[in-house]
């Protein structure tokens, strides 16, 4: 943790200011061990191999301790990067372009391995704050501990440790996977600046009915139950059958046609856009799919009542690859706690 992330942080229980308590290992600018301290509640909280954590397994409840623990496997399994993000991550915020960011404070709201949080940095940002439930906080902070102005912190999206001191906050796949999803979307929305923005992507239910009905039953019943790692292994299977087709089918149509020529075909845009992936990445994304015990598909109008119930009613709203919700709303002092 740098000392520059200071300023920014409140007790997630009561708001109070946080000091550093103790420093008992510091590397270069990073605090590795140590602890913060609540001025108004006295609550200390720990920081890890560089990460400070606000959010602790034990108390966050069952259902959330394991989504943390299935992701954090994840995240620390599949490290790799990928040229790609960029457009992707544009995709899922459009639109908002790379100018955007420049000068903001940034909230990487649900970071996983912190490849956005690395991308938000290099568009311009002032500050990049990146917050995670799992253990991916620690595949986050080596992948951005030499950069002066990103900071990962380990938080429970619907309890931020934060001052509202955020321009921007983008969530990407994230609310999808929190038990209360509008609770951390006004979580979200409580912590930043009076005329400041917020964006979100999240699964649709609408194009997606094949999976609620056909691979939702799998993932509860099963694979968010298995061990991650026999999920890595066997999630191989429905890869190759994704590879193929998106390499031999959606891949060579897109070449010939653009983006939008296997829209007619099954899941067209999805499966086209994902033909731009190796297999690596394109594994990754099925296991994604599979591990995580909770996952909701958002139905547009359910999309719009949460910017609603954080007083945007003129949020930029678009269908995102034909099976997905992506917005971007301005924010007026929405209040905390709400
Ligand atoms: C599908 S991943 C997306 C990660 C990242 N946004 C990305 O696109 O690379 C979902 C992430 O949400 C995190 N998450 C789930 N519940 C959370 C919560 N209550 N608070 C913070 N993070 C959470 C998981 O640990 C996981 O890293
Ligand atoms: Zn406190």
């Amino acid at each position: 943790m740098k000392d520059r992330l200071l300023p920014y942080l409140a007790c997630p229980n009561c708001r109070g200011e946080i000091s550093l308590a103790e420093v008992s290992v510091k590397e270069d600018q990073e605090i590795m061990e140590g602890s913060l301290a609540c001025a108004g509640c006295a609550q200390n909280f720990p920081i890890v191999n560089g990460v400070p954590r606000f959010a602790s397994m034990a108390e966050v409840g069952e259902e959330k301790a394991e989504i943390a623990e299935r992701f954090g496997w994840e995240w620390k399994n599949f490290t790799q990067r990928d040229d790609k993000y960029a457009e992707q991550l544009l995709g899922w915020l459009n639109p908002v372009r790379p100018e955007f960011f420049r000068d903001k404070v940034v909230l990487d709201a649900g970071c996983g391995k912190g490849r956005h949080s690395t991308l938000a940095a290099d568009w311009g940002a002032r500050e990049v704050i990146g917050i995670d439930l799992s253990d991916a906080v620690e595949v986050a902070f080596l992948a951005s501990r030499d950069r002066a102005n990103i900071h990962i912190v380990q938080a429970d999206i619907c309890k931020l440790p934060f001052k509202r001191t955020f321009d921007y906050a983008f969530s990407v796949g994230v609310l999808d996977h929190v038990p209360d999803p509008l609770a951390g979307f006004q979580s979200i929305a409580s912590k930043i600046v009076p005329g400041g923005h917020m964006s979100v992507w999240v699964y649709g239910a609408e194009n997606n009915g094949w999976i609620t009905r056909f691979v939702d039953p799998v993932r509860t019943r099963f694979t968010s139950r298995i061990s991650p790692r026999m999920l890595f292994h066997l999630s191989k299977i429905p890869t190759l059958a994704l590879y193929l087709a998106t390499k031999l089918i959606y891949g060579p149509i897109r070449k010939i046609g653009g983006p939008d020529a296997a829209r007619r075909l099954f899941y067209g845009q999805y499966l086209s856009s994902l033909s731009q992936f190796g297999w690596r990445e394109q594994h990754v994304i099925v296991f994604d799919h599979l591990v995580a015990p909770t996952a909701h598909y958002v139905s547009r109008p359910r999309f719009e009542e949460w910017w609603q119930c954080v007083g945007v009613r003129d949020a930029v709203i678009g269908f995102h690859n034909q099976n997905s919700w992506r917005g971007l709303g301005k924010i007026n002092n929405f209040p905390e706690g709400a």
